[in-house]
């Protein structure tokens, strides 16, 4: 099929890439010269494993293009995915303009019959309002179908994601527009849910709300394990071996972060508020996610006392591992407490400095290796759960630091690795 994209951010571009790769000629659009510019040289937007490597094979198979120019990236095309980002207001619902705007531009610019496929991560009963505002800005008569089609990526692995999906969710008005982008999904060999357009918005935010509800459930249940001495990585362990559970998502750690779980769960408690319905289980995992960093911290200061004038190494900066991605990062709010209260704080992440240097207080240091940003520290914090720390051998620790102390926020370790090192480990959910 022939499919345009209009919005090439993260979603778009993984979007435009696994399409064009599986036999689907994608143009994608963006009003950014600059990135349209270096797409068409062939280089990422976006740091995400494959995404390199498929771009230029795909561009030079002839099947994915970029353009800025929206006419010219819409004609002929009868599919025209919306891949613009649905950031957050300051009252915590999702911002629509960009979602808006791009309705307007493909109705004042499209001269054919067209499906338009929402993969913006959009409130229940945005697919009729951009049905609504296509409809009105039409200057060619034609008629426009919406589909929602929720993206499940995670950032650092979106592209085997999106190859080994486990369901694509459909929902369409019409059988019709929901055959056409169920047989353009096909070739991902994976299991397609069709459904209406309000549960298909519902099932994206749902499944978020869920998984996260599982990050603030076992973070509640490390709390308890620090206080009756049990191992929440044992509890993890065995509670996702009942099938019914699973063990992903119960991770214990400093909480969740990212461009999504945050925001579309301010977004859906903002929903159900303006329904006068209190989702009092969401804005609970909310609190518990918030209380995650200051508990980190709260450990630091037990052990090592006022933090002034303490030199501080923070290992991971990034949201999570193999991203630069640094919205909602934990370590942010983690660094900015950590400088207030006067303690010199040297930070090094194998990828995300320079979205750092943007978004983490400017009293922080960075460091190129985890030896210099160890080096002379009184303490050393993990964030981020990088391969490259948890391959550490921690008796370097003990070598280049004041001490060997480690809180370790992710639970890199175990406990035993930790004792044959002979450091001072502090870790989430554990004996000390
Ligand atoms: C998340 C969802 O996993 C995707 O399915 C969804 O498509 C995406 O949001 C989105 O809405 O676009 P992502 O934000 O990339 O993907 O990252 P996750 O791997 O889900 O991790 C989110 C956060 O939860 C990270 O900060 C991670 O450290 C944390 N986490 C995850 C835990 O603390 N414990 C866990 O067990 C799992």
């Amino acid at each position: 099929m022939k499919i345009s994209i209009l919005g090439i951010g993260y979603v778009g571009l993984v979007t435009g890439v696994a399409l064009s790769e599986v036999g689907h000629t994608v143009t994608c659009i963006d009003c950014d010269l600059e990135k349209i510019n270096q797409l068409n040289r062939g280089i990422s937007t976006i740091y995400e494993p494959g995404v390199p490597e498929l771009l230029i094979k795909n561009m030079n198979q002839g099947r994915l293009y970029f353009t800025c120019d929206i006419r010219e990236g819409l004609a002929d095309n009868e599919i025209v995915y919306i891949a613009v980002g649905t950031p957050e207001n300051n009252d915590g619902s999702a911002n629509l303009q960009y979602v808006e705007q791009a309705a307007r531009d493909i109705g004042a610019n499209i001269s054919r019959d067209t499906i338009i496929v929402t993969k913006s991560t959009v409130p229940i009963g945005t697919n009729a309002r951009i049905k609504a505002l296509i409809n009105e800005h039409l200057v060619n008569r034609c008629t426009i179908e919406v589909v929602s089609n929720p993206e499940f990526l995670r950032e650092g692995s979106a592209l085997y994601d999106a190859f080994h999906a486990d369901r694509i969710i459909i929902g369409a008005e019409s059988e019709a527009a929901a055959e056409i982008v169920e047989n353009i999904n096909k070739p991902f060999k994976t299991t397609i849910f069709k459904t209406d357009l309000l549960s298909s918005e519902l099932i994206k935010y749902a499944s978020n709300a869920f998984l996260a509800t599982k990050i603030s459930y076992i973070n509640e249940i490390s709390n308890i394990c620090e206080l009756i001495g049990a191992n929440v990585e044992d509890v993890s362990v065995g509670m996702g071996l009942d099938q019914r559970i699973n063990s992903q998502f119960l991770k214990a750690g400093i909480g969740y972060g990212g461009s999504c779980f945050p925001k579309d769960i301010k977004a859906l408690v903002h929903m159900t508020n303006s329904l006068n319905y209190q989702f009092e289980l969401l804005e609970s995992v909310m609190n518990v996610n918030c209380s995650r960093q200051q508990i980190l911290l709260n450990k630091v200061k037990r052990r090592i006392g006022n933090l002034n004038k303490k030199k501080i190494a923070l290992l991971g900066l990034a949201f999570k591992p193999n991203t630069d991605d640094m919205r909602e990062a934990p370590s942010i709010m983690i660094a900015e407490i950590l400088v207030a209260e006067g303690a010199v704080v040297t930070a090094y992440d194998p990828v995300a400095k320079e979205n750092a240097e943007g978004v983490i207080s400017r009293l922080v240091n960075y460091s190129d290796s985890v030896i210099e940003a160890l080096t002379g520290a009184d303490a050393a914090l993990i964030l981020t759960e990088w391969d490259e720390f948890k391959s550490l051998d921690l008796r370097i620790l003990n070598e280049h630091m004041n001490e060997g102390i480690l809180f370790d926020g992710r639970n890199c370790f175990s406990l035993e690795q930790a004792d044959a090192a002979n450091i001072e480990y502090h870790s989430i959910g554990r004996k000390s």
